[in-house]
């Protein structure tokens, strides 16, 4: 059986609507970030500022490398992670891609008192937001299919990603 793999810009609702999707198909959850910190050790704003992106880049891929082993896992990933094609690659391996996008304003709103988001710096959010966006214009359209969580509930979005799974017969 598949992974389903959910990517998508911070904010945009991975880890929420996936442990929910896990819940609602009886499968494991993993967030990629959460089993970071608990392999190292260290919260991601440590690693970040220990030592460094590069470090939590790698940490991120070998994870990735041991996940696209595994079979029926719901995987919640950093917004990162699609930066790397070598991740993309194992992942669509033995995967499927479930995007999430949602505009600018609404990630805005889900990530203001978040602490934990090294990237968007200490400065004005929005624009660091703009930025990264803008950086990465296209990353997530790599997807299988593609869901703006800004425009449903967390449960219509389970809905529609199980329809979508239905559809294309991966839930099998
Ligand atoms: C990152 C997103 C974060 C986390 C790290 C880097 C990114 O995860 O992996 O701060 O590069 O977009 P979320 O997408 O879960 O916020």
């Amino acid at each position: 059986m598949k992974n389903i793999v959910l990517i998508g810009f911070m904010g945009t609702g991975k880890t929420t609507i996936g442990r929910r999707l896990a819940g609602r198909l009886g499968r494991p959850f993993i967030d990629t970030d959460a089993a970071i910190e608990e392999i190292t050790g260290k919260t991601i704003p440590q690693i970040f500022a220990r030592d460094g992106v590069i470090r939590f880049r790698s940490e991120e891929a070998l994870l990735v490398k041991k996940l696209a082993c595994r079979e029926g896992l719901v995987i919640a990933t950093g917004g990162g992670v699609v930066l790397n094609p070598e991740n993309v690659r194992l992942l669509k391996e033995n995967g499927v891609l479930i995007a999430f996008t949602a505009e600018p304003e609404v990630i805005c709103q889900r990530v203001k008192n978040l602490k934990d988001r090294p990237l968007l710096g200490k400065g004005d959010q929005r624009e660091a937001i703009d930025r990264l966006l803008k950086e990465r214009d296209g990353v997530y359209d790599i997807a299988a299919h593609t869901i703006n969580t800004g425009c449903c509930s967390q449960e219509q979005a389970v809905d529609e990603i199980i329809r979508f799974l239905n559809q294309e017969g991966l839930l099998t």
